[in-house]
Formats: structure tokens, C-alpha cells, sequence
């Protein structure tokens, strides 16, 4: 004998928690802003990254997704670290006002810390083929190589070693910088420029940090003003300055 089934308010109670589940998932894709494009192919992006061991676990390592405006991510998807220094990534959709992908570091509020790789717009031009595979060449992203990447050499450097000249004998340039800092004495301030786990007396910290420099014969404070610059030396030198 065939019942009829009368679906009640009740029996959809599971159905629609079911659906909210999906839908609140972090998955990125299933999120409705994030409208596929119409291009239905897989990207798989990978290469090999030295030095993402040295990021605390407060950083994330993605695939992200930016605007030409904003340093947030629309869109992100942490790396699958395998093994040795190689990495590997997949998505399928984007978000459309997205201009520019990088992986890049990450904070909790997926605001970028730093680039690791920008990936060309047009890696990801369309395809007859299902998944698109990206070759990323060798990179070093150490928290210290993005220091030097991202500070030293387009701030500092300039008087701190490129023209062989080196302000207070300090060079930070690339392949330099480390040595010349690691528990070296202040030639101007006294002290010790940097000492691993305490940033608060490196004296490079307060070069970027403080007004100490305001009556040295230049005044530093000019210099730095990005707050996550100042956040960068300052966690890598809390996470014990490695190399
Ligand atoms: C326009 C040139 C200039 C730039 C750019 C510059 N510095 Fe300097 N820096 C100096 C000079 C000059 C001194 C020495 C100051 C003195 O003797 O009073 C100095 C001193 C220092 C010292 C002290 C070294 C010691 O042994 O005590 C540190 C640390 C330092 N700079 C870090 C930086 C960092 C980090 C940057 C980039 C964010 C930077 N500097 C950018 C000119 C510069």
C-alpha cells in the first residue's frame, strides 16, 4: 500500500539546518558572493617556498585574491603544505571585482602581510582544458625574507649599503642585513640592534617604533610609518629573528 508523504513544518527542520550548514562553511566557494566565473576550469597553482616554517600560526599561507584598492583578501584559500618546501593550491572561482592573486601571507583578519608570488592576470585566461596547472618559480618566504624584501631593501637600503656606502656602518642589503643585525652592538643608540625574542630592547625595533631617532643626524621616524611594517620586525624578532 502506497502512504502519501505530507512534508510538514517539522520534517524540514533537518533540511533547512542542513542547508544553513553548507551554505556557512568556510569554504569560500559555496559563499553566494563569490560568483563562479564563467570559465569552469580548476587552477592549480604550485612550486616550492622556503622558509614558511618561521611564520608563527597566527599567519595563514594562501592562494588570495585583492582588488587594486584594498590590502584585504575578497577571497583566499590557505597553501597545502607537502613535502620538502613544496606547495600546492586549487580553486575554481574567483570573486569577480578580484584584480590581482598572490600567495601571500595573511593575518586573522585577512589583511596581506606580505607577497610571497603575484601571479600574472593572465595565468588564468581561459581554457578548453579541465584544470589549468600553474608553475610558480622558487621563492624564499621566510619572515625574515620579508623583511629584507619588504622593508630593507626599498626603505633602508638606499643608505644602508647599496652605493657601498653604509650609514653607521649598517648595511641592510639583501645578503648583509642578517649578519649586521643579529646581536650586534649600536654603533649610535648603545645597546644591541637586535636581540632574538626581545623586541623591545633591539634597537632596531625602535628605530621603527619609537622617536629615538628624532635627534639622530636622520631622523627615522619619516621613514617608517606602516604600521604592519613596524608589526613585521617586531614579530620577527618576538618569534627569535631566524634566519
Ligand atoms: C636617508 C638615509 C637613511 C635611511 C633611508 C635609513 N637610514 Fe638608518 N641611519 C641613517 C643614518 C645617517 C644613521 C646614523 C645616525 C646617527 O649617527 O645619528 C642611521 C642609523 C641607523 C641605525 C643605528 C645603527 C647603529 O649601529 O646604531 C639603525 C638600526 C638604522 N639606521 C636602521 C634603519 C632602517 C631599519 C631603515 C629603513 C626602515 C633605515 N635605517 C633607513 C640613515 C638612513
Amino acid at each position: 500500500m502506497k502512504k502519501q508523504y505530507v512534508p510538514s513544518l517539522f520534517s524540514l527542520v533537518p533540511a533547512v539546518a542542513m542547508l544553513l550548514l553548507m551554505v556557512s562553511c568556510d569554504d569560500g566557494p559555496v559563499m553566494p558572493e563569490y560568483a563562479a566565473t564563467d570559465a569552469k576550469v580548476v587552477y592549480q597553482v604550485e612550486g616550492r617556498v622556503s622558509g614558511l616554517d618561521t611564520w608563527p600560526a597566527n599567519y595563514t599561507i594562501a592562494l588570495a585574491a585583492f582588488s587594486n584598492e584594498g590590502d584585504y583578501a575578497l577571497y583566499s584559500k590557505p597553501v597545502k603544505r607537502l613535502e620538502g618546501d613544496k606547495i600546492s593550491v586549487s580553486f575554481d572561482n574567483l570573486p569577480q571585482e578580484a584584480d590581482r592573486v598572490e600567495i601571500c601571507v595573511l593575518d586573522r583578519i585577512r589583511q596581506r602581510i606580505s607577497t610571497i608570488y603575484e601571479l600574472p592576470a593572465t595565468a588564468f585566461s581561459e581554457t578548453d582544458a579541465d584544470t589549468l596547472r600553474i608553475n610558480i618559480p622558487d621563492v624564499a618566504a621566510s619572515m625574515f625574507d620579508a623583511v629584507q624584501k619588504d622593508v630593507f631593501t626599498p626603505t633602508c637600503s638606499n643608505c644602508h649599503g647599496r652605493s657601498n656606502k653604509a650609514a653607521a656602518g649598517l648595511y641592510l642589503t639583501e645578503g648583509k642585513s642578517y649578519e649586521a643585525l643579529l646581536n650586534k652592538p649600536s654603533q649610535v643608540a648603545g645597546g644591541t640592534l637586535v636581540i632574538p625574542g626581545d623586541a623591545e630592547n633591539s634597537v632596531l625595533h625602535q628605530v621603527v617604533s619609537s622617536d629615538l631617532t628624532t635627534g639622530w643626524h636622520y631622523d627615522h621616524t619619516k621613514e617608517v610609518v606602516n604600521e604592519n611594517t613596524r608589526r613585521l620586525i617586531e614579530q620577527w624578532i618576538v618569534e627569535g629573528a631566524q634566519k
